[in-house]
Parts: C-alpha cells; sequence; structure tokens
C-alpha cells in the first residue's frame, strides 16, 4: 500500500501519539526513527492511558509490526520498564522488534547531559536529561555503543573499556565527578541483553519486505520540526531530526518509498525547555489554555509554554518536511473561546518578515502579527463528521489550511482514539 511519514510539525507534543494510535487500526508496522525517551506518545484507547517514550504507538495492535528503527537511541532501562507496564495491561507488546543498528543510552549520556545541563547555568536548553544529546554526540562521534553489540559480550566489553577511558577523563576532570565503573555498567547491560535478546534484530529485510509486499508502514516521527538539529531554534534544538528525511535515514526506506507526509499540529502552539517562541502567551490566556489542555510535560512533567498558532513557523515546517497533508489536534480546547488568534506574520524592527529567521536572536526579535478569528460556543468533541463542527471552527480550520497551503486532512478533538474525523470535502 504505501508508506507513510507521520511527523511534528511544531515544538513536540501535537498529538503524534494519538494520531498514530488512531490511524494504526489499518496499518501493517509502525516505526519509531528518531530520537529516544525523551518522546512522550501520549495514546488513550480501550486498554488505557499510555505516555509511550520508547515503544511506537502500534504497539496496541498485536497485528501491527512495531519497531525501534536505527535512528532511535535506545535506554535499554526504559524499553524494558515500557515493555512490563504494557503487559500490566494487557498488552503483550511481542510484536516489538529493535533494529540491531540503534545506538544506546548508556549511563554516561544521562549523568552528562545533567551536568552540561548544569554548566550552561542561564543558558541550559531544558533538556529533558535523559542523555539524548550525548548518545547522538557519541554516534556521530564513532564512540557509540549499538543494540547489537549486547549480544556481544566481549565485544561490547572491550568498546565500554575504551570509550570510558575517555569518559572518566571528562567527568572527573571538567564536572568533577567520580568516574563511573565500567565493570558495573557491563553487568548491568549485560542482563538487559538477556532481556531483550528476543527483539533484536536487522530490521531493514523486515521494512523493505513489507514494502514490497505493499503493506501500510507508518513511521512515527518524534519532536517537532522546530527541534530539528538543522533547522529549529539552534541551539535549543534536539539532537536528531524529526523531519520526514530523517524518517528514511532512521529506518533504512529510501526517499523514494514514503508517499505521503502527514504533520500533525496542535491548534495552538506549545513549547517546552528554553529557546524562542514568537507566539508565546504570558498571559492569563496562556495559563489558561495549559490548565485547560492540561499542557504539562509527558516525560518531565515540566509546564509547558502556550501561545496562538503560528503560520510562519508552520510553513516553513510544511516546506522542510515536504507535508502532503496535515492532521489538526487539540480543536476542543477553543471550545467556548469568543475569539482565537492566529500569527500571520512577523514584524522585526517594523519590518515584515515572510520566513521563519535561521538566528536565534532574530527569532527572538520577531513581534507577531495576528489575525483574529470568531470562536464557538459548541463541544466540538463529540462531532462525527466536519460538517457536524460549528460554522466558526470549520472556518478556524479552514483559515490555518490556507495561511499554512497545505491539505488539513484529519481533524483531532479530546484524547480518545476514536475522536478523529476528517477534514476532506465529502
Ligand atoms: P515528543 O515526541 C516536546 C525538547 C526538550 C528540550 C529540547 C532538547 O513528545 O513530541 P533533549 O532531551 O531532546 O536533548 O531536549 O527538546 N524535546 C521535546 N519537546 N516534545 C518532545 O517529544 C521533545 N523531545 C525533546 O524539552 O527543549
Ligand atoms: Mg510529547
Amino acid at each position: 500500500m504505501s508508506v507513510v511519514a507521520l511527523v511534528g510539525g511544531q515544538w513536540g507534543d501535537e498529538g503524534k501519539g494519538k494520531v498514530i494510535d488512531s490511524l494504526a487500526a489499518k496499518a501493517d508496522m509502525v516505526v519509531r526513527y528518531a530520537g529516544g525517551d525523551n518522546a512522550g506518545h501520549t495514546t488513550v484507547n480501550p486498554h488505557g492511558t499510555f505516555r509511550l517514550h520508547l515503544i511506537p504507538s502500534g504497539i496496541f495492535y498485536d497485528n501491527v509490526v512495531c519497531v525501534i528503527g536505527n535512528g532511535v537511541v535506545v535506554n535499554p532501562s526504559v524499553l524494558l520498564r515500557e515493555t512490563a507496564e504494557l503487559r500490566e495491561h494487557g498488552v503483550k507488546a511481542n510484536n516489538l522488534v529493535v533494529s540491531e543498528r540503534a545506538h544506546l543510552i548508556m549511563p554516561y549520556h544521562i549523568l552528562l547531559d545533567r551536568l552540561e545541563e548544569e554548566r550552561r547555568g542561564k543558558g541550559a536548553i531544558g533538556t529533558t536529561q535523559r542523555g539524548i544529546g550525548p548518545a547522538f554526540v557519541d554516534k556521530v562521534a564513532r564512540t557509540g555503543l549499538r543494540v547489537g553489540d549486547l549480544l556481544h559480550p566481549d565485544e561490547f566489553r572491550a568498546r565500554l573499556d575504551l570509550v570510558l577511558e575517555q569518559k572518566n577523563a571528562l567527568l572527573t576532570s571538567m564536572y568533577h565527578h567520580d568516574p563511573l565503573s565500567a565493570c558495573e555498567i557491563c553487568e548491568q547491560y549485560l542482563a538487559f541483553a538477556d532481556n531483550l535478546r528476543p527483539y533484536i534484530v536487522d530490521t531493514i529485510p523486515l521494512l523493505h519486505d513489507a514494502k514490497r509486499a505493499g503493506k501500510y508502514i507508518l513511521l512515527e516521527g518524534a519532536q517537532g520540526a522546530l527541534l530539528d538539529t538543522d533547522f529549529g531554534t539552534y541551539p535549543f534544538v534536539t539532537s536528531s531530526s524529526p523531519l520526514s528525511g530523517g524518517g528514511t535515514l532512521g529506518s533504512g526506506l529510501g526517499p523514494t518509498d514514503i508517499s505521503s507526509v502527514i504533520g500533525v499540529f496542535k491548534a495552538y502552539s506549545t513549547r517546552v525547555g528554553s529557546g524562542p517562541m514568537p507566539t508565546e502567551l504570558h498571559d492569563d490566556m496562556g495559563d489558561f489554555i495549559r490548565e485547560k489542555a492540561g499542557e504539562y510535560g509527558a516525560t518531565t512533567g515540566r509546564p509547558r509554554r502556550c501561545g496562538w498558532f503560528d503560520t510562519v513557523a508552520g510553513r516553513f515546517s510544511v516546506r522542510i518536511n515536504g507535508m502532503t497533508e496535515i492532521a489538526l489536534t487539540h480543536l476542543d480546547i477553543f471550545d467556548g473561546f469568543k475569539s482565537i488568534k492566529v500569527c500571520t506574520g512577523y514584524l522585526v524592527g517594523g519590518k515584515a518578515v515572510e520566513t521563519f529567521p535561521s538566528r536565534l536572536e532574530e527569532v527572538e526579535k520577531c513581534e507577531p502579527v495576528y489575525e483574529e478569528f470568531d470562536g464557538w460556543d459548541e463541544c466540538t468533541e463529540e462531532a462525527e463528521s466536519f460538517e457536524k463542527l460549528p460554522g466558526n471552527a470549520q472556518k478556524y480550520v479552514r483559515a490555518i489550511e490556507r495561511l499554512l497551503g497545505c491539505e488539513i486532512s484529519l481533524v483531532s478533538m479530546g484524547p480518545k482514539r476514536e475522536q478523529m474525523i476528517s477534514a476532506r470535502p465529502s
């Protein structure tokens, strides 16, 4: 059938987990391709409410093969905890596989993430402190350990010894921290290996056989376009590419294999952690949206910064992802709003800025220009079709669609998998 990449269009937390959980009903495979357990994908389905950090959100369907691709950095302890939690809720997770090429998050990555954030002080990135950045640094520096290494204890230990020499030098001299013990880490990780063994495979033949057989493969993005290492508000970004392009590198499918790219956007904006966010609301409205929508991080519990929809950032995101359609989530949060603002442009020093700037300092100076739309009183949560949404809600969706220059094909309200409707003209 097709390979569909589903990506975050904003700063993460757009509701990707819910949309995947919903679309996976028809899928054969769901593949996580980027990030690690910094992601927090919330799904509410008949099994319960789950916040998945590593396991693909298709796991609730026994017949959907769930792949943790090579582009993900894997903390084995989190992975095992997550599978155990799922089992407690009757989800067997026997349909899970992990790429032997995926890199491991090691204890020194988590430690260095925290120590480096502390060292940055006021300039801290506000990372999730899950060791993501340091793990990707090691991958690129060619000093990483991979999931497949777990199956070869002698080689694992030899590589660890080599790497730990360097990490301990850094820990003791730069951060004045005690050195870590290779024996302890090795013992801990080889115990993980015993439990992870059944999941570890070469995922490339699996993916390409599925593709050749015409299966429906969903690539599940983590984070969002504006956290991309190249295109986000650098250096306040994450350390892998959340874009659709990252979906090929992080899975082993080719760019021409992807048939469509669904961008997931919230009906407003949120950001967690530091870095500029032009439409952030520092007033009661920001607090109101946060409380109504429960905008607290699924991974860290931190309050998310809230603001109006930003179509300048959104257009940029549509472009760099090659989005072919959009799923707009959390529309119900605006039920009862008198009016809703949408950022249609920026001003810097009184001059109009058309595109999302590359320099952090310039993004910080951007003053949003807003267009205001009439709100609606009705509850949208139970709407069964687009036509049944209040007229002003329909107008809001169509305005976002026009301003982004990309079709909105799905609209989602509420947390449950069935609360999603087609926005395509019937
Ligand atoms: P999902 O998949 C929102 C943010 C962190 C921080 C920055 C760098 O749920 O959308 P990192 O730990 O990656 O080095 O932190 O990126 N961040 C996210 N924000 N949603 C996420 O994932 C995020 N993953 C990382 O808050 O600002
Ligand atoms: Mg999240």
